[in-house]
């Protein structure tokens, strides 16, 4: 098999060894080169050069702070939100991007921080459950779950409120086959649907 390269000059070769993904590198016939190896097959100027997979450093701006985290490539930013920063009001569910449990805002945008490296985030405006209140203050959106019984076991309620911040400020319609649509993405095994879309639609009137 060749050892290709991007656009970028990235070396497929040496992408898959930096990344630390040997069951990856070995199934696609590149082998397990011991370190030194690997490290000669790393092109000059190849720009993941020091990527890992050792720690690498990255800064993230979590709930309005700077955050500095030495941090291997692999690892989710679900996992360093909780592991790393110990901010453990996301959820890890399904780990897949089914659930929607990790739901966070970057930069604004809900996505799920299971799917998405934490290094990709560097500089990054990262919003979780605890960065939503004001103080002693809870959001809007925080005080309408607790006002509708927007939950019952709680599991998924940091990651359904903060999808639905997310849901508001892209100013979508918020009739009750809207909001379920939009909050697809937010599996609640408890079935605590009407609730939540009733906590939903009243954090719209407010906001
Ligand atoms: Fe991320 Fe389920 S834990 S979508
Ligand atoms: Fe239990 Fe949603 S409240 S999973």
């Amino acid at each position: 098999m060749s050892d290709s390269h991007d656009r970028r000059g990235v070396s497929r070769k040496g992408f898959l060894v930096r990344a630390g993904v040997p069951s990856i590198a070995a199934a696609a016939g590149v082998g397990t080169a011991p370190p030194s190896e690997a490290a000669a097959a790393v092109d000059a100027g190849d720009p993941l050069q020091g990527a890992g997979p050792h720690p690498v450093r990255i800064a993230l701006t979590v709930n309005g702070t700077r955050r500095e985290l030495s941090i291997e490539p692999r690892v989710t930013l679900l996992d360093a939100l909780r592991e790393s920063l110990q901010l453990t009001g996301t959820k890890k569910g399904c780990g897949q991007g089914t659930c929607g449990a990790c739901t966070v805002l970057v930069n604004g945008r809900r996505i799920d921080s299971c799917l998405t490296l934490a290094m990709m985030h560097q500089d990054d405006r990262i919003t979780t459950i605890e960065g939503l209140a004001n103080g002693d203050e809870l959001h809007p959106m925080q005080a309408a779950f607790l006002e509708h019984d927007g939950f019952q076991c709680g599991y998924c309620t940091p990651g359904q409120i903060v999808s639905a911040v997310g849901l508001l400020a892209e100013k979508r319609s918020t009739d009750d086959k809207s909001v379920r649509e939009y909050m697809s993405g937010n599996i609640c095994r408890c079935g605590a649907y009407p609730n939540i879309v009733a906590a939903i639609q009243a954090a719209a009137g407010r906001t």
